[in-house]
């Protein structure tokens, strides 16, 4: 087996939510822990003082918690102490720091229902989606545990032809800026960072400013488990303290989630910097397409389409944007299609009846709100559901189906539950090709269809990170399916696969002459 496949490790099995007997008392503690103040909490409470901003809730509008930002003083101190504790952690080798990061995940485990009332509360999540996250990051942790065991373990011996001995050891690179989105509160909040960490670096953790408290959780767990409180910290703020941190040339690089447009500002403040010469990873953007011919399964198709376009209402990286059917079974596909659209439930992310749930903030919604009014106004075809009663207060979005006529018409990702629809005509395969790529993006690509050439034509044509063969096109899994983009979607490498954690960390080699 290659040496990344690690028989032993296993992904987190997660909550069975099927079981009425694991539901009923999980319900129980998610109740007890819903009266819970997250300002309590050693790491938010240590940066009180400062104004406090509220978190509120997607879905109630009401408010939920609250934050403080890290001043100009609180960033200088916090890399000031990354920097002193960095050798040591570094020093502390793989085995030592795996170790550390198997306790926090389990401690992730333990505290499951906590966390689940968090991520609901200011994320707005559904249950099973707030147990995949959970999972998630449970996973990261995990698997890059195992890279830490084996990359930084014995050095690595190299050929030595002239009869010296040469060794090549992996190390930390510095201090690392982590900055996360609010989509992915933990799992994407964690992972970056127990990367780096896994590789030896000190982490400045900053989450997104909609979803500090899961983070601010995640953080104190960790603490707990044994990292050092000055190799891992908490440092929550809006864009200006990323701007701040990032530009201090003291941070050796910066792993950050989040639009192509602040990508690229990061971009251009690492490389106005003095000082050191900051490494970026970036997972960003989409426009991520499924393309359906007359071979596929139209009932398969259906549920697929349905999941990957408007599970968590639509604020995947990986959502499906716009779906390209054949011509000649556009019509029946649809039809299908809008029978299971007219069918889904939108409503409180609490009921485990409800398939879509609010978007995360007014922003976003005036946002999305905005394009369908525009493609209304402009004459595309729009289908929307009605909004319930009880969705009055938060931030719904209608889920909605817009026909358009290429890809091209869109200028930008509609991060939301909006699915666009493009029909072509059959033998223009090539050229639904060739019209995803112009876009730029190439995070995911589903297609649907039984026939094996067409599926080596995408594959030899599409420039898309993760490509998806008759199923859905979400839920990467750690470990199984490596999570990323290229072009305008990001850097590489790909999240919970076996070149991520290697790019946190700086190589080394000695060579010993006899
Ligand atoms: N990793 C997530 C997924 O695969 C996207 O953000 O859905």
């Amino acid at each position: 087996l290659p040496a990344h496949i690690y028989p032993n490790r296993r992904n987190s099995m997660g909550v069975d939510l099927a079981d009425p007997l694991v539901l009923a008392p999980l319900r129980e503690e998610l109740e007890e822990w819903s009266h819970d103040d997250p300002l309590a909490r050693p790491t938010l409470r240590a940066q009180r003082g400062g104004k406090m901003h509220p978190v509120c809730s997607p879905f109630s509008g009401k408010e939920v918690g609250g934050w403080v930002s890290a001043t100009d003083k609180d960033i200088d101190l916090a890399i000031a102490r990354a920097v002193a504790a960095q050798p040591m952690w570094d020093a502390r080798g793989g085995e030592g720091r795996a170790q550390l990061l198997i306790k926090a995940a389990d401690l992730l485990e333990d505290n499951m229902a906590r966390l689940l009332d968090l991520c609901q509360r200011e994320a707005g999540k559904s249950l099973p989606d707030a147990v995949l996250e959970v999972r998630e990051a449970v996973d990261f942790l995990r698997y890059y545990a195992c890279e830490a065991r084996m990359l930084f373990g014995a050095p690595q011996p190299l050929p030595g032809p002239t009869g010296e001995t040469n060794l090549l050891r992996l190390h930390g690179r510095g201090v690392f800026a982590c900055i996360s989105p609010w989509n992915f509160p933990l799992a994407i909040f964690m992972g970056p960072a127990a990367a780096a960490l896994a590789a030896g670096n000190c982490v400045l953790a900053k989450p997104a400013e909609q979803t500090p408290l899961i983070a601010a959780l995640a953080i104190d767990l960790c603490h707990e488990a044994g990292i050092p409180k000055d190799v891992l910290q908490f440092v929550p703020g809006d864009g200006k303290v990323g701007a701040a941190i990032t530009s201090d040339p003291r941070i050796a690089g910066v792993a950050f989630t989040g639009s192509t447009g602040t990508a690229h500002a990061i971009n251009r403040t690492l490389a106005q910097r003095d000082g050191l010469i900051g490494t970026l990873i970036a997972e960003t953007g989409g426009q991520n397409a499924m393309i359906v011919d007359s071979s596929a399964l139209p009932e398969q198709v259906t549920r697929d389409v349905i999941a990957s376009a408007f599970q968590s209402a639509g604020q995947r990286c990986s959502a499906l944007r716009v779906l390209f059917l054949q011509s000649d079974i556009a019509d029946t596909m649809l039809e299908m299609m809008k029978g299971a659209f007219d069918a889904m439930v939108v409503g409180d992310p609490k009921d485990l009846a409800t398939d879509v749930g609010p978007v995360i903030d007014q922003e976003a919604k005036d946002k999305l709100e905005a394009h369908v009014a525009e493609m209304a106004e402009e004459g595309f075809p729009v289908t929307r559901l009605p909004l319930p009663v009880n969705c009055k207060d938060g931030h719904f979005v209608a889920p909605t189906i817009i026909e358009i006529s290429s890809i091209l018409d869109l200028d930008e990702e509609h991060f939301g539950p909006i699915l666009h629809v493009v029909r072509y005509p059959v033998g223009k395969l090539r050229q639904v090709i060739d019209n995803i790529n112009a876009t730029g993006y190439g995070l995911t690509m589903g297609l649907h269809s039984r026939i094996e050439e067409t599926r080596k034509f995408v594959e030899a044509h599409a420039k898309v990170g993760n490509f998806y063969v008759n199923r859905n096109q979400i839920g990467a899994v750690v470990g199984s399916q490596p999570f990323g983009g290229e072009g305008l979607s990001g850097t590489g490498p790909k999240a919970g696969g076996p070149h991520y954690v290697t790019r946190f960390a700086t190589e080394r080699v000695t060579t010993i002459d006899t």
